[in-house]
């Protein structure tokens, strides 16, 4: 089985309000896949008849190879839920060792394996402590300690990173880049669009209750995206004109902006900086600032829904 999810058609109204509207969405092993939606996409609803915690009005999911609901296909996942199910009046090893009875990890196996993905994340320190003390984004990284104690095959994430400092979200990346190394799936919601395109194999951007999208980040880019623009900035005044000339004759077309400022649009920046710089050293022109703007999926939200991501967000 190629796949670890597969969606169909799903549909899911909740008293007539249709939060998911006809969703497709193919989810190969091994890979980490975004979904990347604003506030209010569909995101969590799409999740949670994933993972079996909700039933779709129409539709069919099958992951795992069999239905969500079946319990030895649950078993098999790994769900962080955005709202997460921690205990508040109970310390974090009272929570995880709960969690691992839940999953059927013996507690001699829990304690490796919390003491692992605990320190792995920063909460170690804090275990001995009850969860009511603990900041949100303490609680996130528990609620995602939780969700890997039975070492899943596929591991649904829903919004893990939400609030994190920089550096406590860089380990949460690295946890989950090491989770593909160890050849599990990974399904990522977030709205972060940093997040989707720097860790996503495949993303799929979600809106209202659609899926708009679906592709590797540079798919996306090159596909809805605008084109990447070179600016370079010369030394001497004046000059831009000869190297313009220089590169049409390499079929580059540049405009002049300014006296000493050129600008490149192209899909391929990568390949076409070196070529510039080598025309631009062999005419003897000093380069002051070579700048690269490429498109992001935040350009192809906008050019798909005319919209600015998070723009009207509830
Ligand atoms: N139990 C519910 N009853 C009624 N409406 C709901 C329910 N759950 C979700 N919705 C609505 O369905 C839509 C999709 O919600 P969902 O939580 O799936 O979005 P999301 O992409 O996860 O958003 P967020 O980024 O805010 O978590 C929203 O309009 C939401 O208000
Ligand atoms: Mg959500």
């Amino acid at each position: 089985m190629q796949y670890a999810i597969m969606v169909e058609d799903l549909v899911k109204t909740y008293n007539g309000f249709e939060a998911l509207r006809g969703v497709n969405l193919s989810v190969k092993r091994g890979i980490i896949y975004g979904l990347l939606g604003p506030n209010g996409a569909g995101k969590s609803t799409l999740i949670s008849i994933i993972v079996g915690v909700s039933k779709p009005s129409r539709g069919k999911a099958v992951v795992l190879g069999g239905s969500p609901l079946d319990p030895r296909v649950r078993s098999r996942i790994g769900y962080q839920p955005q709202e997460h199910g921690l205990h508040p009046n109970l310390t974090g090893w009272e929570n995880l060792y709960f969690y691992a009875g839940i999953y059927g990890v013996d507690k001699k196996e829990a304690r490796a394996r919390i003491e692992e993905l605990a320190s792995c994340l920063g909460v170690l320190e804090h275990l001995d402590k009850p969860v009511r003390t603990y900041s949100g984004g303490l609680r996130q990284r528990l609620s995602i300690v939780a969700a890997l104690l039975h070492d899943p095959e596929l591991i649904v994430l829903d919004e893990p990173t939400t609030g994190l400092d920089p550096s406590v979200r860089q380990r949460v990346w690295d946890l989950i880049r090491g989770l593909r190394g160890r050849g599990k799936t990974v399904l990522l919601a977030t709205h972060y669009i940093e997040e989707a395109e720097k860790l996503g194999d495949e993303v799929s951007i979600i809106d209202n209750g659609k899926i708009i999208a679906s592709g590797s980040p540079e798919e996306l880019k090159s596909r809805y995206g605008p084109p990447a623009v070179i600016e370079i900035i010369l030394d001497e005044k004046g000059s831009v004109d000869k190297l313009a000339h220089a590169l049409a004759g390499q079929g580059i077309k540049a405009s002049a902006t300014g006296h000493d400022k050129l600008r490149i649009h192209c899909k391929d920046p990568d390949a076409l900086v070196p070529e510039i710089t080598g025309i631009a050293y062999r005419l003897g022109l000093s380069i002051r600032v070579l700048r690269v703007v490429k498109p992001s999926l935040e350009d192809v939200f906008l050019k798909l829904t005319g919209r600015r991501f998070g723009e009207n967000e509830s």
